[in-house]
């Protein structure tokens, strides 16, 4: 199984890139699973599908699946019941399992854990995943640096007053360790994962204006320190054939950033996108898959 991480600044069309990259793998004859992290789902739009909480099959080889965040932060609370009973405990806050995945950071553990199922269950030839504006690779390769942290703390925490919960609560404290431990592996599972490039690539989307190149430009400097390497970039929304004076100049201004791209990372794969001038949906995602890929 591989992963494909589709990231970048809101809106330059992670998931128009995502479900034909999807199609794509699909048409040639590969399992392929489109994950959405994002929670404005948008997957359902795009491929003009109902699609349900559940991975759906949707045509050939392609199957997509947005996670319903509020049904999976009730199960993801239950599933580590001990840990959060402790820690909301011990910041005296009260959540209820509605709010829950609301909390920051709160989804991508949650999207994290549904990744590692599919994961592991290795049922797909490939998975994209298609991320949230503002999430980056980032969350999912501090994860488990951050429950290390907290097992530390649980451990810290053991030898203070865990014994008393203990005595009030028996096993409680053996229960919380046992919960941090199973999602302490989840969670570097998946951060061997992204940083195998056999097992996963990185790329990025993005847009031939300033704001967006210089984004892309962070992104991919703080993903690469954590030693994910970022195969591919998608330039998307190029205008190739039009001479209205309002096109040219713009063509002008977009050539400059897809030469500064370029040069600046020859060893990547980049991949020019036109604008097609209209939303894209559906049917009209095979073009976009073919314009991707078809020149491999
Ligand atoms: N090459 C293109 N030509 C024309 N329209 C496009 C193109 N690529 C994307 N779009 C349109 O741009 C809009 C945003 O695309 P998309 O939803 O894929 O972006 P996104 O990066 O996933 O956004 P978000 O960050 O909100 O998740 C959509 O309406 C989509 O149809
Ligand atoms: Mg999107």
């Amino acid at each position: 199984m591989k992963l494909i991480y589709v990231a970048g600044k809101g809106g330059v069309g992670k998931s128009v890139c995502s479900a034909a990259s999807g199609i794509w793998k699909a048409h040639q004859g590969k399992d392929t699973l489109v994950f959405s992290m994002d929670p404005a789902h948008s997957l359902s739009d795009i491929f003009d599908i109902d699609l349900g909480s559940k991975p759906r099959k949707i045509r050939e080889h392609l199957y997509a699946y947005e996670p319903d965040l509020a049904e999976e932060a009730g199960s993801f609370f239950r599933r580590y019941k001990n840990i959060f009973t402790a820690l909301f405990g011990l910041f005296e806050v009260e959540v209820k399992p509605e709010d829950f995945g609301n909390m920051p950071g709160v989804s991508e553990m949650i999207f994290m854990d549904k990744l590692n199922d599919i994961y592991t269950e290795k049922k797909y030839d490939f998975v994209v995943i298609d991320s949230a504006p503002t999430a980056m690779v980032l969350p999912l390769l501090q994860l488990p640096s951050i429950t290390t942290g907290f097992v530390t703390k649980v451990l810290g925490m053991r030898n203070r007053w865990m014994g008393m919960l203990d005595l009030l609560q028996p096993g409680f404290a053996d229960r919380i360790l046992s919960e941090v431990r199973t999602m302490r592996l989840k969670a570097e599972t998946m951060r061997l994962a992204l940083i195998d490039p056999q097992a996963s690539s990185i790329t990025i989307v993005t847009i031939p204006e300033k704001a967006a190149v210089e984004e892309s430009r962070r992104l991919i400097e703080t993903v690469e320190s954590h030693g994910v390497t970022v195969s591919s970039i998608i330039i998307n929304h190029v205008i190739l054939d039009c001479d209205c004076r309002f096109c040219r100049e713009k063509k002008a201004s977009q050539t400059a950033y897809i030469q500064e791209l370029k040069e600046c990372y020859r060893e990547k794969r980049i991949t020019i996108l036109p604008d097609y001038g209209r939303e894209v949906l559906g049917d009209s995602l095979m073009q976009v898959a073919e314009d991707l890929y078809a020149k491999e």
